[in-house]
């Protein structure tokens, strides 16, 4: 028997309804988690408090001292303008290096800091072969959906919303970000993107302490955009990357702050050599 159209309203309802609830108890099942992580932050002595040092680099290159390990993201260095005279490649210590995307300025110093540090580069399957072929042979390749866990925490491999290729014209794979999730904390390293709906499904399963988004436009999302990505990860706490180091992508970084505070969020805009504790 065909259903009568109020049979159809009144069941669609009911699914909204359902579905409605379990987010409403998931958001408070995090909460009530949230509350428990804080309480047992404060119980803890100041020196137990366990942090990670961040330090910009410049454009979208960072390094994230977790305490167990250094991680560099997308090398981007020696050609950068606005980091010559402040960051010194040669004196920078990387255990780890992650990429997201192969495009130049996200990878110009990675071979050559694969090879004086010796770190692991993590990387898409496909730029994992590229850099075989380079003699960079310490590597972790991963794909979109997969984790894995090393010494220093675990690491997601997520999609991203860009295009991918590598110098020479090998096949990069996709354009793709991290979620690294360790005792310190857990953080969204996006890549190069635009704005996505999947990223709604990162707070299903990791609890963000913060982010790591471009706001540069052009290429990527630009801070309006970012706020809202900032939404869909639930989390409020993200630091800018992808800005000012190009013409194309220079921005109005009060403009930026105030397209956050607007969903009550808070964009940190780091100097480039600037260390901070998360
Ligand atoms: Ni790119
Ligand atoms: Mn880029």
């Amino acid at each position: 028997m065909r259903k009568t159209s109020d049979e159809v309203t009144v069941r669609s309802l009911h699914e909204t309804n359902s579905k409605m609830m379990c987010i409403t108890l998931n958001k408070f099942l995090i909460n009530v988690h949230k509350l428990g992580t804080a309480l047992g932050y404060f119980c803890l002595p100041p020196n137990e408090q366990k942090k990670m040092k961040i330090t910009y680099l410049g454009h979208s290159c960072f390094q994230i001292d977790t305490g167990k390990a250094q991680l560099v993201f997308d090398p981007y260095i020696r050609p950068n303008e606005l980091a010559k005279g402040i960051v010194d490649i040669d004196k920078l210590k990387a255990d780890y290096i992650l990429i997201s995307h192969g495009h130049n300025d996200h990878t110009h110093d990675l071979v050559y800091l694969a090879k004086k540090t010796g770190a692991k580069v993590l990387c898409s399957w496909e730029m994992q072969d590229w850099l075989n072929k380079q003699g960079v042979t310490n590597t972790h390749a991963m794909n979109f959906g997969g984790s894995w866990k090393f010494d220093f925490g675990t690491v997601k491999f997520f999609q991203a919303l860009h295009s991918n290729s590598l110098p020479d014209g090998s096949p990069a794979g996709a354009a793709g970000g991290f979620i690294v999730g360790c005792e310190e904390g857990t953080f969204y390293y996006s890549g190069d993107t635009g704005l996505f709906q999947d990223m709604k499904l990162i707070p299903m399963f990791h609890e963000l302490d913060f982010a790591f988004l471009p706001i540069g436009d052009n290429f990527t999302m630009d801070a309006e955009q970012a706020s809202l990505a900032a939404d869909f990860i639930a989390c409020d706490d993200i630091i800018a990357m992808h800005f000012d180091t190009f013409e194309m992508i220079k921005i109005n970084k009060d403009e930026a702050k105030k397209a956050f505070a607007r969903l009550g969020k808070d964009l940190l805009i780091l100097e480039i050599g600037q260390t901070i504790e998360k």
